[in-house]
């Protein structure tokens, strides 16, 4: 292994426990610790925007991407999820994406599927109560933990946050918010560049 290499990793081990630990003092290390940090060329990639090709995803299937240490869903939505989404309106907190549109919600997915094209979704697949990723429960009808009129989404096991298939949280749950949609968009048909959009890079 190169120094460079043991270094980066180094690095690396040290932000993820700074992360975890959080406080005051983890941040005056890490800032003491950034201001002689020159990025390596893996480290400017882990943050560059990513490209995935979505060409003959089924419907109802879901892909998990990283971006930025992140899990980023893509689900295709079959005709029947995407027509379900509106009917679940009052169910909903926020059900037009109007809480912290510019951290959570691009201008162009605040409409009722969250999305540039109705049948796919992009969002973090991270609850926005504390972190941990739900869970999908795309499949409609009753089940463990769920209501009987269940139409399909994503449960946190964590703490009972139900999100609905535009990543849309119930009402009278943990989780205070909608999941993120990144910023994203297409370059092609079936060619999706998440991280970053019209106005550059998230
Ligand atoms: S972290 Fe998801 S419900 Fe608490």
């Amino acid at each position: 292994m190169s120094n460079d290499k043991q270094v980066d990793s180094g690095r690396r081990v040290l932000l993820a426990a700074t992360c975890a630990a959080g406080g005051v003092a983890g941040l005056a290390t890490a800032g003491a610790f950034v201001s002689t940090f020159q990025p390596s060329e893996r480290a400017k990639a882990a943050g560059a925007p990513v490209e995935v090709d979505i060409a003959g995803m089924a419907p109802g299937e879901l892909k998990t991407v990283e971006w930025r240490g992140k899990p980023v869903w893509i689900l295709k939505r079959s005709p029947e999820m995407v027509s379900a989404l509106p009917k679940l309106d009052d169910q909903l907190a926020d059900p037009k994406s109007q809480r912290n549109p510019d951290e959570l919600t691009p201008e162009y997915a605040r409409n009722e599927y969250r999305s540039i094209k109705p049948d796919i979704l992009v969002a973090v697949g991270i609850c926005t109560h504390l972190g941990c990723s739900p869970t999908t429960k795309l499949q409609p009808g009753p089940q463990p933990s769920l209501p009987d009129d269940w139409q399909g989404g994503f449960l946190c096991p964590c703490h009972g946050s139900t999100f609905d298939m535009a990543g849309r949280v119930y009402k009278n749950k943990p989780a205070p918010d909608n999941l993120q949609v990144p910023r994203h968009m297409y370059a092609g048909d079936t060619k999706l560049v998440i991280g970053k959009d019209e106005k550059g890079e998230a």
